[in-house]
């Protein structure tokens, strides 16, 4: 949640980069977007308003802004509704410090109490604002540029990612603690963001900020603890191209997404399994056989959790899935458990406070992400990454399947079990949603019930999660009702909300008991006159009890899952392309949410 950017050295193109960065990093938040610049010799010029980086474009048409420093700021709101005062960058009483941060910080109120009894006069309701007066405080105590922003990060409490330029300094200065910041070490200019794609198309090279740590830069770069110490930096590349962060000709990136999972999931397997003797290697993941394994997660993520616990309790490892912000209460104590955080973007801050406190419960911690260099990844004794590639769109795609993937592969190396019947079944998954979505029927349905009052998906076993992330997306990208369940508590309770407007998407995949069961609660809603939606590998008769069917390519059951999966991401996003959403940045949401 909320993108930061910054930039020295690009000269007369210094606001380009910065608006091109923010486009970037729109995923993050987009509510409300600003810019701030300066040069030597010069004030600070800022510009922001409540709306899209298109909106802020609009807005700078009308001014001139220039400058050689900068900031830039993209903003999913916590303090203060989206206005254009509650955007950053935010300023100081003389307008000489801009400041531009993601985060909650928590002690925001007692500061600024203290600073409206000193005659500080504040402009927003965000907690950010203390920040420049602050600063503003200890630049006329005698403090340089510099100690400034270090004497004001020392007094925040909670969570930032912070970027400030001070008027006629030719520098960024950066704090993080408990949000990411990453360099980027450009030729002849350096780079300032929240996530690489910001800065992807002018440097590969890398640098991740930790916690604590306080970053100058100006014509070189350092970076220091808190006390001054200096810290050697390791410079990373990162392996993927620019390219990857466009939408390649595609309407949205949700949709260019879903259709990457075949190159996403080859990737995710890619040398992890061995056909010919039927096994998975996952490198070095420490001791792989834990007495248990618990599961923390988020949204789509959480999903990815529950099939994971499945596929290890099928192994006959005691494993349990938890919603990372529910993990704290209530559960039991570790002992030799491992404790997996699965994340996309390795930043939640649900899911690195639950993998915080299994760690100072003395477990074993591992991450399961897409994001090599994220918090997660650096802080869980092990990482494991799914490999999908940068995912854009906020409602979670091709992470999802990978993640799926990913899950097969540890429950294999881990718990063991039947391999050889799983290993050609994920060989063929790639070309399997190839020819899925080569020839889906998922808009012809969407066409039928874009209508609908409400959606209602049903599954057991490992459909169950799939039922429960078809619902998600719904919600996310229609603004539409939506409810996933397990198929047999349809009758305690859901059922009355069945209707001949709201289609029931049965996902059936085999022949076996499960699918018979479900089958059953078919007949159930068909019985109420509600619409329903096989989807289904044709492996039993629930085509006979359906409007429609969303056909699977016949495979494992565990690989069905994935299958399945993709005919619900189409089926919500040709709904929400008709109803026109807006599917990548769907209203209220973030795709990485930084804040408990
Ligand atoms: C946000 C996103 C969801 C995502 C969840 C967990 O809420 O909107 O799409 O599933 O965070 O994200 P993570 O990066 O931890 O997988």
């Amino acid at each position: 949640m909320c993108g930061i950017i910054g930039c020295v050295g690009r000269g007369d193109g210094t606001l380009e980069t910065l608006v091109h960065g923010l486009s970037k990093l729109e995923y993050r938040g987009y509510d409300s977007a600003g810019v701030a610049l300066t040069a030597a010799g010069r004030g600070v010029d800022i510009c922001k308003c409540a709306g899209e980086i298109e909106d802020l474009r609009e807005t700078l048409a009308d001014r001139t802004l220039s400058g050689e420093v900068g900031v830039g700021h993209t903003r999913w709101s916590t303090h203060g509704p989206p206005t254009d005062e509650n955007a950053h960058p935010h300023m100081d009483c003389t307008d000489d410090v801009a400041v531009v941060h993601n985060g909650i910080i928590e002690n925001y109120q007692s500061i600024r109490d203290e600073l409206t009894r000193a005659g500080h006069t504040f402009t927003s309701d965000t907690d950010t604002e203390v920040v420049p007066h602050l600063i503003e405080d200890a630049l006329d105590d005698g403090a340089d540029a510099e100690d400034a922003v270090r004497t004001a990060i020392a007094r925040l409490e909670g969570s930032y990612a912070i970027a400030a330029v001070v008027a006629g300094q030719e520098a960024i200065f950066a704090a993080r603690n408990d949000s990411p910041l990453v360099l980027g070490v450009g030729d002849d200019a350096l780079y300032l963001a929240s996530d690489v794609p910001a800065f992807r198309d002018h440097t590969d090279r890398v640098v991740y900020l930790d916690d604590g740590e306080f970053a100058r830069l100006d014509g070189g770069w350092t970076v220091t603890q808190a006390d001054g110490t200096v810290v050697e930096k390791t410079v990373d590349t990162v392996d993927w191209d620019p390219e990857e962060t466009g939408k390649s000709g595609y309407d949205h990136y949700m949709l260019k997404e879903i259709h990457e999972q075949p190159r996403a999931l080859r990737q995710c397997l890619r040398g992890r399994v061995d056909e010919l003797g039927g096994t998975v290697d996952v490198g070095d993941l420490g001791d792989l056989s834990p007495t248990g394994v618990q599961f923390v997660a988020c949204g789509t993520s959480y999903h990815a959790a529950l099939y994971a616990a499945q596929l290890f309790q099928a192994a006959g490892v005691p494993a349990q899935a938890f919603l990372a912000s529910e993990y704290a209460s209530g559960v039991p104590p570790i002992g030799d458990a491992l404790v997996v955080g699965i994340t996309q973007s390795g930043e939640t801050a649900d899911t690195l406070s639950a993998l915080r406190e299994a760690h100072r419960r003395g477990a074993r911690t591992m991450a399961v992400t897409n994001t090599v260099g994220s918090t997660a990844a650096r802080e869980c004794d092990h990482a494991f990454y799914i490999r999908a590639g940068p995912e854009i769109g906020v409602a979670a795609t091709k992470t999802f399947a990978s993640q799926l993937a990913a899950s097969n592969l540890l429950a294999l190396a881990t718990a063991g079990g039947d391999a050889r019947g799983i290993v050609p079944a994920l060989r063929d998954l790639p070309g399997d949603v190839q020819a899925l979505l080569d020839d889906s029927a998922a808009p012809a349905v969407a066409e039928t019930y874009e209508d609908a009052a409400a959606y209602f998906f049903i599954g057991r076993g490992l459909n169950y999660p799939v039922a429960l992330e078809g619902a998600l997306k719904m919600k996310e990208i229609t603004y539409k009702h939506a409810e996933g369940f397990a198929a047999g508590e349809l009758k305690h309770g859901p059922l009355a909300l069945v209707t001949e407007n709201t289609p029931v998407f049965a996902v059936v995949t085999g022949d076996g008991e499960m699918a018979r069961k479900t089958i059953g609660n078919v007949k159930e809603v068909e019985a109420r006159n509600a619409p329903v939606v096989a989807v289904t590998d044709g492996a039993s008769d629930v085509e006979r009890y359906a409007d429609h069917v969303l056909t699977l390519p016949e495979t494992h059951p565990r690989a069905a899952s994935v299958l399945a999966n993709v005919q619900l991401q189409l089926v919500s996003y040709h709904v929400a392309a008709r109803l026109g959403r807006s599917i990548d940045k769907p209203r209220n949401l973030a795709k990485s949410v930084t804040v408990e």
